[in-house]
């Protein structure tokens, strides 16, 4: 990917999520960004990257063989937000994470926004359950039928959003 590319994305996310928690999700959609297992999806408007969202791997260590993502982050320029770059990135990444046989995906995300494409609320866990103070806010979209009925236990993300800062919703209590 070319590193103007990797800028606009960075960018899109830290004025998507403002002064206070744009540095962290730019810093951590770099990172996401330097591994060859994410998968990005990009919308543009008149040329320029105005939003994106980030896939990985998301694993269920009794079922590795599960092919489970998480979505995190996503972020439309503020300036665009409201007219439709939202569900564009939410159509064209569902339709694509398909194609390519992932079985369910997970996010912990607006519990508004998100059940418009099907997503969920779930009873699985995230990597650190006991920081989930509020239950709603972490969903499911299951991509193949019988999916989540079998996964179980615990769960891992990629490294780079193992931080226990990216899983405590205690601060958006
Ligand atoms: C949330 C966000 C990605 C939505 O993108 P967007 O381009 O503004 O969304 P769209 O214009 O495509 O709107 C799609 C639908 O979602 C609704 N919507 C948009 N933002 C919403 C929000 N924050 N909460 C609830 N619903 C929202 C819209 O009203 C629209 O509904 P409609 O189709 O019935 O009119 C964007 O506003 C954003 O980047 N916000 C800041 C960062 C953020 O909060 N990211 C998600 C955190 S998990």
């Amino acid at each position: 990917m070319h590193q103007q590319d990797i800028d606009a994305i960075k960018d899109v996310h830290l004025k998507a999520f403002g002064p206070d928690e744009g540095p962290d999700i730019a810093a951590l959609a770099s990172a996401l960004l330097a591994r060859q297992d994410t998968i990005l999806i990009s919308a543009k408007r008149a040329g320029k990257i105005v939003g994106n969202v980030l896939f990985t791997p998301f694993i269920f260590q009794d079922q590795p063989e599960i092919q489970c993502h998480l979505l995190a982050p996503c972020g439309v320029m503020p300036d665009h937000q409201g007219q439709g770059v939202g569900k564009e990135l939410m159509e064209t990444s569902i339709d694509h994470l398909r194609t390519i046989g992932t079985q369910a995906v997970f996010v912990l995300g607006v519990p508004t926004f998100y059940p418009r494409y099907g997503y969920a609320p779930t009873d699985k866990q995230t990597p650190y359950p006991d920081l989930l103070t509020l239950p709603n806010s972490w969903m499911a979209l299951e991509l193949q039928r019988g999916t989540l009925a079998k996964l179980t236990g615990k769960t891992l993300a990629v490294a780079p959003i193992m931080p226990a800062v990216f899983w405590d919703t205690s601060v958006f209590d």
